[in-house]
């Protein structure tokens, strides 16, 4: 096993390997997913791939490898064991209607394998396969492919849907088997152990998901033309297999950043399994919110949707650096150490560095205010409690009050022995929220994106205002920094530094709705970035590698980078109507339209 790999080792291994297939590299989208009302983060490398594996052409073309920034906060509360972090990187590469699984296991068995990449003997490795079912067959190919590979036979698996297959989230929508790969490591824990099981003995690294059936309305599985590959493999959890360690905390992406905790707070890693916990949920929660805030689309701390994760993240951490005995602003201190091991493979933090600093201190004094009285406030409602739950009226008051995160009361109830009412807490919260017009904080789904035509001709909405906001403001600076569209309405997030008039609401209305009158076709080309600015594009297309880019065109009205999807013409939109403009976080405004 090539136990000399690193992190910057390992992303530039992956890279390499998939050019030399003939994939285009492409760059890591942003944290947050563009037009995906469904979910607040990127999850897995596939995510932002969505239209293209539904059909879309690909600018860069079918064959596609990157190393993607994911944020998942589904577990929020299990940070601090040895292997769940908020943020990972995942290793990724498609086939859009190209190759299958014949070349696709080839290759996976060449990587895990090949002395030159992570040279992991066969009899070391196992995979499993699909078993089949009335929906659909034994996914056999593939196990052949292995056994012919050199995978012992007696190492292939056949599971179910449950642990074998792949999408849709939603109802309907492309699906397929995979094929997964795992590590032997210690014993099995019996004669019916297997990947199933999650006793440690088989460690994941990596999922080939081979899409190949459309999950229809009425429950069929049609066998679908255009076949995709979508593969992940996670960077910080082959890391901790490859470099033998217990926990992905003790890999080379995190020791220094463990380390400058140590110096911090004096305290030793593993010397205390509190300790240990506190630490990890540290550097967790702060490597998260360093990459969150120097996103190309940065996140501010808020109460709703990124930035309330944002706001959790950083308070739930400020907490557990408390717990360290680490001393306020040592918190900007263990975020510089997160920049300085990740500025060469993101150099956007780098960039950002006073910005990241900024915004997480200036959380820290806000949270700092409240902090200690809020504690105290808890101290004496437990003090008071009869039975052994705190009620939602006093879990709200730490909230509103004393800014606690509902999650930070529940854990800290749960660490004396104690449940909250959080039903009670949700209403009184949604009654505050609907006086507030704070708008939701959307749930975490998961899954592929709304793609409907409403969407699309919403899209193409936000194009044409996005273009009339910077024409009627008179300012070339007013630029995207969030889009968001459901089937309903738009959402549209940009730089101002200050309320829009009624007249300036008025006259983006205006424009847009000529546009829209003049009825010019949508047309899309593909060039490179450099291509699109001179022609004066806008868009925020991060591009590391030179890689080709779709940039559409609405007559004299709008030129933009962007995926799509788009409406044909630009006159299929209906009527568009600005229902609010209002602050979204300094220096940024956000616009709900409608199209009527
Ligand atoms: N989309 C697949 C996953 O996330 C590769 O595991």
């Amino acid at each position: 096993m090539n136990n000399k790999i690193t992190s910057d080792s390992l992303r530039q291994m992956w890279l390499d390997f998939y050019r030399e297939k003939g994939h285009a590299v492409i760059a890591s989208a942003s944290l947050i997913p563009e037009n995906d009302p469904t979910v607040l983060f990127t999850t897995a490398g596939m995510h932002p791939l969505v239209p293209y594996l539904l059909g879309e052409p690909h600018p860069a073309g079918k064959r596609l490898a990157d190393v993607q920034k994911c944020v998942r906060t589904g577990d929020i509360d299990e940070v601090g064991d040895n292997s769940h972090c908020t943020f990972f990187e995942m290793l990724g590469n498609w086939s859009l209607g190209d190759y299958f699984k014949k070349e696709m296991i080839a290759w996976s068995y060449e990587f895990l394998t090949s002395e030159k990449y992570l040279g992991i003997a066969p009899e070391n490795l196992a995979v499993s396969v699909f078993a089949g079912d009335d929906d659909c067959p034994r996914d056999e190919e593939s196990a052949k492919l292995w056994i012919a590979c050199g995978i012992p036979e007696s190492h292939v698996f056949y599971l179910p849907k449950e642990n074998n297959w792949w999408g849709p989230a939603g109802k309907t929508g492309p699906c397929g088997p995979d094929t997964e790969m795992f590590i032997l490591r210690g014993k099995p824990c019996g004669p019916q152990c297997s990947p199933a099981c999650d006793c440690g003995h088989y460690l994941e690294i990596w999922n080939d998901v081979f899409m190949q059936y459309n999950k229809t309305a009425d429950g069929k599985f049609e066998p679908m033309q255009r076949k995709n590959v979508d593969t992940g493999m996670g960077l910080e959890r082959t890391l901790c297999i490859l470099q033998g360690k217990e926990s992905v905390y003790e890999t080379d992406l995190f020791v220094p950043i463990v380390s400058e905790i140590e110096a911090l707070s004096g305290k030793k890693y593993g010397a205390s399994e509190a300790d240990t916990r506190a630490m990890r949920i540290v550097a967790d929660h702060v490597r998260t919110a360093v990459f969150m805030i120097g996103d190309e689309k940065g996140i501010t701390c808020s109460n709703v949707d990124q930035g309330y994760i944002l706001r959790r993240l950083l308070r739930r951490a400020i907490r557990f650096i408390k717990q360290l005995g680490m001393q306020q602003g040592d918190i900007a201190r263990v975020a510089a150490a997160v920049i300085e091991r990740y500025k060469a493979a993101y150099p956007e933090l780098k960039e950002s560095a006073q910005k990241i600093t900024d915004e997480i201190l200036r959380e820290e004094e806000r949270f700092e205010k409240t902090l200690l009285a809020g504690i105290r406030e808890f101290e004496k409602l437990c003090g008071y409690l009869v039975g052994d739950t705190v009620s939602g009226k006093a879990c709200f008051k730490l909230y509103d009050t004393y800014g606690f995160p509902i999650e930070m009361t529940e854990e800290l109830a749960a660490e004396r022995g104690l449940k909250i009412n959080r039903a009670d807490f949700e209403k009184l919260f949604d009654e505050h929220r609907q006086k507030s017009h704070a708008g939701a904080e959307q749930r975490f789904k998961g899954g592929l994106a709304d793609n409907t035509e409403a969407t699309a001709r919403l899209h193409t909405a936000t194009h044409l205002m996005h273009r009339a906001l910077k024409t009627v403001l008179n300012d070339e600076n007013v630029n995207q920094k969030g889009s968001n569209i459901t089937a309903e309405r738009l959402r549209f997030d940009f730089t101002f530094g200050r309320a829009l008039t009624e007249e300036e609401v008025r006259a983006v209305e205006k424009l847009v709705n000529e546009a829209i009158a003049a009825d010019v076709p949508v047309s899309c080309e593909e060039m490179t970035v450099d291509e699109a600015k001179a022609q004066g594009a806008v868009g925020l297309f991060a591009s590391k590698y030179g890689e080709k880019v779709k940039v559409y065109t609405m007559g004299k009205f709008s030129k933009e980078i962007c995926g799509g999807p788009h409406a044909a013409r630009t006159g299929e939109l209906g009527r568009f109507r600005i229902v609010k403009e209002q602050s979204s976080s300094s220096g940024v405004r956000r616009i709900k339209a409608v199209l009527e």
